[in-house]
């Protein structure tokens, strides 16, 4: 009987014996995908492994830590971190078009992670968790910006002179058997039931010109619904919940005190593919215990609405 544990074995077999005593790096960005391919390689071929990880300024809360955590201090796999942070917030000064704001991140992406593999040094292979479902549409359909971006970040999108011979471990896997997989690897729960992560992340959730003033309002908001979306066990039952900034100031009143602050908008939607969407009929007490939370705590916010736009005609991002 195909079990994950035998799939595990033979995966790791065909890895070493591919790999040699050669060198492998390999793309980190703390998703689901390339965590699971990391713990498989890393478990095939060890410190031969090196994963690459590149803060671009755009994660949430706590993202980069917990990725230090994880994979260099619990697994203890050689862990390169480019905190590329300034350079990405410097070329994105004065930018408020979305689609320059992803073309942008996508060009600076591409080159610091191609400077960060000259520094890791010599390597033959470059390792991607492509699952089976990216090589059957590796082509965008719909013009969807989506699968647009994520072919950047696929090697196809990569300059021909990093000349890498490909490793895609979970190229014949769907997502939920990477999932299985990752759990007979020991990777946590939470992150193997991350909701997905745009690649240009809060950029396109902090709309207009993206600040590190406005990055961290809006992460402090953000960490906020996902903390109560966890902890009332709505996490797991939808496909993406997330805050946005809206950088558009209304008046309130906070203690005797007239303001004059942004707006915060949750997004939570369920979603087979992200295709389509609905969006989510949260319970009004858990709505309002976000709506109190962000408003008591995050100073810069004093107005908090919910979006109640499915897709079409929305979009799930904002930008
Ligand atoms: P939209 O906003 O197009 O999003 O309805 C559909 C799904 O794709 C994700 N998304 C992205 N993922 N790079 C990515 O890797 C991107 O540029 C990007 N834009 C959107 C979005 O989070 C949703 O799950």
């Amino acid at each position: 009987a195909w079990t994950m544990r035998n799939y595990l074995e033979q995966a790791i077999c065909e890895i070493r014996e591919r790999v040699g005593s050669e060198r492998v790096l390999l793309g980190l960005s703390g998703g689901v995908d390339s965590s699971v391919a990391a713990a498989l390689l890393h478990r095939a071929v060890g410190d031969q492994l090196t994963c690459i990880f590149v803060n671009n300024g755009l994660l949430r809360a706590r993202e980069a830590e917990r990725v230090q955590e994880v994979f260099g201090r619990h697994f203890r796999m050689r862990l390169q971190y480019e905190d590329a942070s300034a350079l990405f917030l410097r070329r994105l000064r004065g930018v408020t078009d979305p689609e320059r704001k992803r073309k942008i991140i996508g060009r600076t992406f591409i080159e610091v992670f191609e400077a960060a593999t000259r520094k890791a040094g010599p390597a033959r292979f470059l390792a991607q968790g492509t699952l089976y479902p990216d090589v059957i549409e590796s082509v965008p359909i719909g013009g969807n910006p989506a699968a647009l971006i994520k072919s950047h970040h696929n090697v196809g999108g990569l300059p021909k002179r990093m000349r890498f011979e490909l490793i895609e471990p979970l190229r014949c896997l769907f997502k939920d058997e990477v999932r299985r997989l990752g759990e007979a690897l020991g990777l946590p729960r939470e992150i193997l039931w991350r909701h997905p992560f745009p690649g240009p992340g809060l950029a396109v959730r902090c709309l207009g010109e993206v600040t590190a003033e406005k990055l961290e309002v809006l992460r402090q908001a953000d960490a906020i619904v996902l903390e109560e979306m966890k902890r009332s066990g709505w996490y797991e039952k939808v496909w993406q919940a997330f805050a946005v900034l809206l950088p558009v100031r209304s008046v309130g009143v906070q203690g005797d005190e007239r303001t004059y602050e942004w707006t915060a908008a949750v997004r939570v939607v369920e979603s087979q593919d992200g295709m389509t969407a609905d969006w989510v009929k949260l319970p009004y007490d858990l709505l309002e215990r976000i709506s109190t939370r962000i408003t008591n705590e995050v100073r810069g916010i004093n107005r908090v609405v919910f979006d109640i736009t499915s897709k079409p005609p929305g979009t799930i991002e904002w930008e």
